[in-house]
């Protein structure tokens, strides 16, 4: 069900959930201290209980309000990227509910660029915890008609159209002077050092985020990835039915093809539509042209390898 912004704004303040627009992806939001609202969207996600929300905020001058301190570090990479997709955990205070952290010490924090989403905070003066609005393990939304689709009319989705990032934010937990990278995402490794001025401390904390497993952001047709043109063409001629996503131009016989940007930001914008389209199709196996396997596209490689089951 679509609704508008103050509409939005009112079933927030109410403690109800409602998918909202973000750069990245949409999220399934709701106020991030009305517990009862925060169960609601782990069971409309059918997500379990020990994979902690991100909270959205309106600016950087909120960050005390969820976390015990704002290190030079944090500050200096909040500075560069916020409002942005990046999220940065950082230890929570104790007033901070253990719903939203799933237990966890820390809170994940993001100040989203779009539009919209900063009216709904501004308007709502709310912190807005917000997942992907997708159900657990299935491809994130960025659009509205994908939300419809994934969780049905019964959630009330506001449209912000389609989402510029298009996957989801990069995640980087801050200890004081010490990061460390726990989601890859279109803010790089390199980008982040850059800023840090110090390259990235392994192992600070648990290497993944709780909530990063195999098998996320997977359409439901089986989906292999090719290296190489050739590989996937002779691959389409043994399929019974099949859909090809190619980088750049291109036709693949007996196979619907589909063609996105054949570079990093393009390609990720289009990613989750083109895979949604495909799997609409109802064919049998999904063939994905691998990008090459440089700094920029490692984001873009995290989530098809995810989404075709095997992580390499
Ligand atoms: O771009 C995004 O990040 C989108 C939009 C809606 O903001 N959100 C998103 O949320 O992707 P979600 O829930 O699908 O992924 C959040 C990830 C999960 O893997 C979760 O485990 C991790 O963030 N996370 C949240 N809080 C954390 C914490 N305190 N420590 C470590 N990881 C955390
Ligand atoms: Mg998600």
């Amino acid at each position: 069900m679509q609704v508008n912004l103050a509409e939005a704004v009112a079933l927030l303040k109410a403690g109800h959930v409602v998918a909202i627009p973000t750069e990245t992806v949409y999220g399934l939001a709701a106020d991030a201290r009305n517990e009862s609202a925060l169960r609601e969207i782990y069971a409309i996600k059918e997500r379990p209980a020990h994979n902690p929300l991100i909270v959205h905020i309106g600016s950087s001058e909120q960050v005390l309000d969820w976390a015990t301190g704002f290190s030079e570090l944090a500050q200096k990479l909040a500075a560069v990227f916020w409002p942005g997709p990046l999220t940065l955990v950082l230890p929570a205070r104790s007033a901070v509910s253990s719903v939203v952290r799933a237990g966890e010490p820390t809170v994940a924090l993001r100040v989203p660029a779009h539009p919209v989403a900063q009216a709904l905070l501004q308007q709502s003066g709310l912190g807005l915890a917000a997942p992907s609005a997708n159900k657990y393990t299935q491809l994130s939304p960025t659009s509205a008609q994908h939300v419809l689709n994934g969780l049905g009319e019964a959630v009330p989705v506001l449209d912000g159209g389609a989402c510029q990032v298009g996957i989801e934010s990069t995640i980087v937990a801050v200890d004081g002077n010490q990061w460390q990278l726990l989601r890859l995402g279109m803010i790089t490794e390199v980008a982040l050092t850059a800023v840090a001025g110090v390259p990235q401390q392994i192992q600070l904390r648990p290497p993944k985020a709780p909530g990063q497993h195999l098998l996320h952001y997977s359409p439901q047709t089986p989906l292999q990835l090719f290296t190489s043109r050739a590989a996937l063409i002779d691959a389409a001629a043994r399929e019974n039915s099949c859909a090809a996503l190619l980088l750049g131009d291109g036709l693949i016989e007996h196979c619907t093809s589909f063609n996105v940007p054949n570079n990093p930001v393009g390609m990720a914008e289009k990613l989750y539509d083109t895979l949604h389209r495909m799997d609409a199709l109802h064919v049998e196996k999904l063939l994905i042209e691998a990008p090459p396997r440089t700094v920029e596209w490692l984001a873009i490689h995290d989530r098809l390898a995810r989404a075709s089951h095997s992580l390499n």
